[in-house]
């Protein structure tokens, strides 16, 4: 007898980055962090979770994009079906009349629809789909800041993914993490005008890691430790304002400053990490140069840590900016992704009876 469920989450992409941990494994940030989470219908992982009684006798077992991918080796995996089982445990300790579901084995099966580990974010809306999923298969009823702390043990980024439309992720004070969680600053239904424009650089994974690379950049880069205390509680409070005030000027330029940052202090880490290439260089120049010539803010571009850009632009901006990459960039028109929703699981929500 096997009981499943298939769900599907989008990635979202940070104007606000988190790059830092204070505690690596219950992934805790160095700083609170900003981004928009895209629709359902453009980048997205889907993954089925199966559980049965007889799977009990052998190891939990995954496959990702059509491979077997042990999942005794990695840790936050494991620590995600951990907290699963050990929530639905609880359930079943209080009422005696539950299903032992938390002794089953435990098969999942997950596909991104877009490059993995290559900088667009796959590590969040695959670990927000794995722990959205388990809560389904295991009938848990959490609210989506408890799905947004089980996300956060697989991917600090993955915290975000729960909610839709404008996500904060408070870095919170607790040692034990129990207020390190992301909070909806805006549905998505707030600011329909604004659209994102994926330009995919490159689909190949990324040399460093977000986790290893982000470490190195704690333990050597003085900028980074600069740009925690003096320059990210700031732009927290500043791109809140703006998103509310769906002012593009000032969340456009926050962006692009923070994602700058982010990369200066990849450069600052030792030794030194690049993420960007000259494509992504000559994207950045393109955009600033729109955005000086015309004299007005056409659109804000950011790069997480891989080649591939992102670019927020209000929807009547597209069509010129689409024409203007083709241009630049000949051969490539079509091969983007374009989003002009976004996905949103409501705070509040409780998932099961
Ligand atoms: P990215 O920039 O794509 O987020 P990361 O280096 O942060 O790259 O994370 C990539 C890792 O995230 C993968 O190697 C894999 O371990 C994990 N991952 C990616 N997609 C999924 C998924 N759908 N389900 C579970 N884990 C995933
Ligand atoms: C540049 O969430 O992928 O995309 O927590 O180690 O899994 P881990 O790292 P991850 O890092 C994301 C870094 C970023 C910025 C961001 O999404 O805020
Ligand atoms: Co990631």
């Amino acid at each position: 007898m096997v009981r499943q469920v298939t769900c599907t989450a989008p990635v979202n992409i940070a104007v606000i980055k988190y790059w830092g941990k204070r505690d690596t494994s219950l992934i805790l940030p160095t700083n609170s962090s900003l981004s928009v989470t895209l629709s359902q219908d453009d980048l997205h992982s889907r993954t089925t979770v199966g559980i049965a009684p007889e799977w009990s006798n052998e190891s939990d077992r995954m496959w990702l994009n059509g491979t077997e991918s042990a999942i005794a080796t990695n840790a936050r995996l494991v620590n995600c079906l951990k907290m699963s089982r050990a929530q639905r445990k609880a359930l079943e300790d209080a009422d005696s009349g539950l299903p032992r579901w938390s002794q089953w084995g435990i098969r999942i099966v997950s596909e991104n629809n877009f490059p993995t580990a290559a900088g667009l974010a796959s590590s969040a809306s695959g670990y927000a789909c794995l722990v959205y999923t388990l809560a389904q298969v295991f009938e848990l009823p959490l609210t989506g800041a408890d799905l947004s702390r089980n996300a956060r043990l697989g991917s600090g980024s993955a915290c975000r993914s729960i909610f839709g439309g404008f996500v904060g992720w408070d870095m919170g004070q607790s040692p034990t993490g129990d207020d390190s969680q992301a909070y909806q600053v805006a549905p998505e239904t707030h600011w329909p005008d604004l659209e994102a424009l994926i330009l995919v650089v490159s689909d190949l994974k990324k040399g460093v890691s977000s986790t290893a690379g982000m470490q190195t950049t704690v333990e050597t880069s003085s900028l980074a430790q600069h740009r925690f205390q003096a320059i990210v509680p700031k732009r927290m409070r500043q791109m809140e304002q703006a998103i509310l005030a769906k002012d593009f000027d000032t969340f456009a330029e926050i962006t692009m400053r923070d994602s700058n940052q982010f990369h200066a202090t990849c450069l600052d880490t030792f030794p030194p990490i690049f993420y960007l290439n000259d494509t992504s260089r000559l994207i950045i120049q393109v955009v600033t140069a729109i955005n000086c010539l015309s004299g007005r803010t056409q659109a804000a571009y950011t790069f997480d840590a891989g080649p591939n850009a992102v670019i927020y632009a209000p929807k009547a901006h597209m069509p010129y900016l689409i024409q203007l990459f083709a241009y630049f960039f000949p051969g490539s028109a079509g091969s983007g992704y374009f989003s002009d929703s976004y996905q949103c699981l409501p705070e509040g929500t409780v998932l099961g009876k």
